[in-house]
């Protein structure tokens, strides 16, 4: 308590002359300030800390990890991590994003206190017309969608580097790229998922000789623990540190890029290469229960669920409801959520998206009073047909920095190793992305999700996605958190999000057994743990169908699989400590990937 220096006491000469009374009222004022002034100083105290003393990344595979913090120790800001860890992921795991590919990022920029979404989705070419993806009886053409270059889109993934280190990152593009190079040229450790990922795609990727340069050694495939070299995709990276956008989107690696998808029968036009653009756009931002949620605008179809399923939610205690209860209106939100993506969402460069409506509390308000508290709403009473459910690939990663700047970042190649093509010579796999528009009006894509007008291909435009990088701000806390899972990416944010307001920590949040409901097909899907046999008899009578792990022996499809990779990092403002949740299912160095650094 320095501001009471011993001099300013009675004896003071600032009172000096006083009388008796008037000494034992300024006394008595004086003891006031000093009590007040402690009750201000606690006060103070508890003022929540306007950054943390450290920084905490969380991403799938330690090595991308490892790339992050060393921009950290370097000077670097949370978006500087952050173009190091993304370039990295699109080296150890190809399987899941990478140049070829497209992203969200979602910052914060703690100098302006400001959110911004940066979004490089990948664009539909000029030549992708629906009518390209027809069979001759009039058949959805599905190897086309999601397999070789009539799949791919134009890659925003490379635009997003050069974009966030000209204007939010502190390091030039050569320090940022500088450890996904020398990962590529020196090669990583291959690791299970790659290879299970591999030997499921392997007709595919084998159809191309340029994946069959990166993929095979001496004719085979990679093994776990093989170390997998990639020269041609660090020779990329360094042209796009030396040159910025005009290193992939035009020259030489565009020149190769545009050669090898026409090879395999595609059509690019330079043009359309060169004037890729990444879009920066208003986030989407709600408040749920002293939360403030930012999340991602169109063409995510991801917040605007957010934003109807929280709010929906917000009519109930969930903590106070019991189990069955509690997975009832969570899935009756989720159901309803998921049938607005179908009709309304799409690029909204391209079509008008009733975004205002979607998001208000008074069309949540109305969804939740169609919901019986006891029982479910049939799927076909809101309309639409029945739909599988198949595997994905895709990739999160959360930072926050010591200045408090944070960024949530999903990226993609779509399907498993995307379209399982790389046009030689430039080591990027060419995503599948193409898949995720309505191709063909009301038939589902590989996740099971439909879409009309809003989502169908027009040159230029982006496809619909389900990625969700969000942030959740309180009083006490800053969570930034995000997954792959496809459409299962929305439900599993939702999940996240109740969970860390029931109070969980980063990593049981990260870790969170999971459920999804996506209108169509007409079922919950759970994992292992999710839904407990008890509770799953009380939702089977509400009228709910459900497809649980170990239900094949009863005639049941069964969800013998887990899905996601969510990453994400915490603030406690209290203690003013990070932390770090890594999904235990996918997380590459699980425990390693945990780490808390502390920024220079
Ligand atoms: N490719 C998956 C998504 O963006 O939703």
């Amino acid at each position: 308590m320095q501001m009471f220096a011993p001099t300013f006491g009675l004896r003071s000469p600032a009172f000096a002359g006083m009388t008796a009374e008037r000494r034992f009222a300024a006394g008595l004022l004086l003891a006031g300030l000093f009590f007040s002034s402690f009750a201000f100083a606690d006060a103070r105290r508890e003022q929540p800390p306007s950054h943390p003393d450290g920084a905490a990344i969380a991403s799938a595979h330690t090595l991308a990890t490892a790339a992050g913090v060393q921009m950290l120790r370097q000077g670097g800001n949370a978006f500087d991590a952050a173009i190091a860890t993304s370039a990295a992921l699109s080296v150890v795991e190809p399987i899941s994003s990478g140049l070829g590919g497209g992203g969200f990022f979602l910052l914060h920029d703690a100098k302006t206190g400001k959110d911004v979404f940066v979004d490089a989705r990948e664009t539909a070419p000029a030549a992708a017309k629906p009518e390209e993806y027809l069979l001759e009886n009039g058949d959805f053409n599905r190897d086309r969608a999601e397999n070789g270059p009539w799949a791919a889109g134009i890659p925003g993934l490379p635009a997003a580097f050069v974009h966030m280190a000209d204007k939010y990152g502190r390091l030039p593009l050569k320090t940022t790229l500088a450890p996904a190079i020398k990962l590529a040229r020196e090669g990583f450790p291959v690791y299970a998922r790659l290879v299970r990922g591999y030997a499921s795609r392997r007709a595919v990727m084998e159809r191309y000789p340029g994946t069959r340069a990166v993929f095979l050694v001496n004719g085979a495939s990679l093994k776990e623990g093989d170390i997998f070299k990639q020269p041609d995709l660090a020779r990329t990276l360094e042209t796009l540190a030396a040159k910025g956008r005009d290193g992939f989107y035009r020259g030489e690696v565009a020149e190769k890029l545009l050669a090898g998808v026409a090879a395999e029968g595609g059509r690019w036009t330079a043009q359309e290469l060169a004037g890729y653009r990444v879009r920066e756009r208003e986030p989407i931002s709600f408040q749920y229960r002293g939360w403030r949620v930012v999340t991602s605008p169109p063409p995510s179809s991801g917040g605007i669920a957010l934003a109807e399923m929280l709010q929906i939610l917000q009519g109930w205690d969930l903590r106070k409801l019991d189990p069955a209860h509690r997975i009832h209106l969570t899935v009756e939100a989720m159901r309803r959520a998921f049938r607005d993506r179908t009709f309304y969402l799409g690029d909204p460069d391209f079509v008008k998206i009733p975004q205002r409506v979607l998001s208000s509390l008074d069309y949540a308000a109305g969804l939740r009073a169609t919901i019986h508290p006891d029982k479910a709403t049939p799927s076909d009473l809101l309309s639409g047909e029945e739909t599988p459910l198949e595997d994905e690939e895709t990739t999160h990663f959360s930072i926050i920095d010591a200045d408090g700047n944070r960024v949530a970042a999903t990226q993609t190649v779509n399907l498993t190793y995307g379209s399982g093509l790389i046009p030689p010579g430039t080591g990027v796999l060419l995503n599948d992305e193409m898949d995720d528009f309505a191709l063909k009006p009301g038939t589902p894509n590989a996740f099971g999700v439909m879409g009309y007008d809003a989502n169908a291909p027009k040159p230029g435009k982006r496809m619909l996605s389900s990625m969700t990088p969000t942030f959740m701000e309180s009083p006490d806390r800053v969570a930034v958190l995000g997954t792959p899972g496809g459409s299962r990416i929305i439900t599993m944010v939702l999940l996240g999000v109740l969970g860390y307001d029931d109070g969980l920590d980063a990593q049981a949040v990260a870790a969170l057994p999971r459920y999804h409901h996506q209108w169509m097909p007409d079922e919950i899907e759970a994992e292992s743990g999710a839904i407990a046999p008890a509770v799953a008899t009380e939702l089977k009578a509400m009228g709910h169908g459900l497809d649980l792990p170990g239900d094949e022996a009863a005639g049941g499809r069964g969800s013998s699989h887990v899905w996601g990779n969510l990453q994400t990092v915490l603030w406690d403002r209290k203690t003013n400590t990070l932390s770090t949740g890594s999904d235990p299912r996918n997380t590459v160095g699980r425990g390693e990937v945990l780490e808390a650094v502390k920024a220079k």
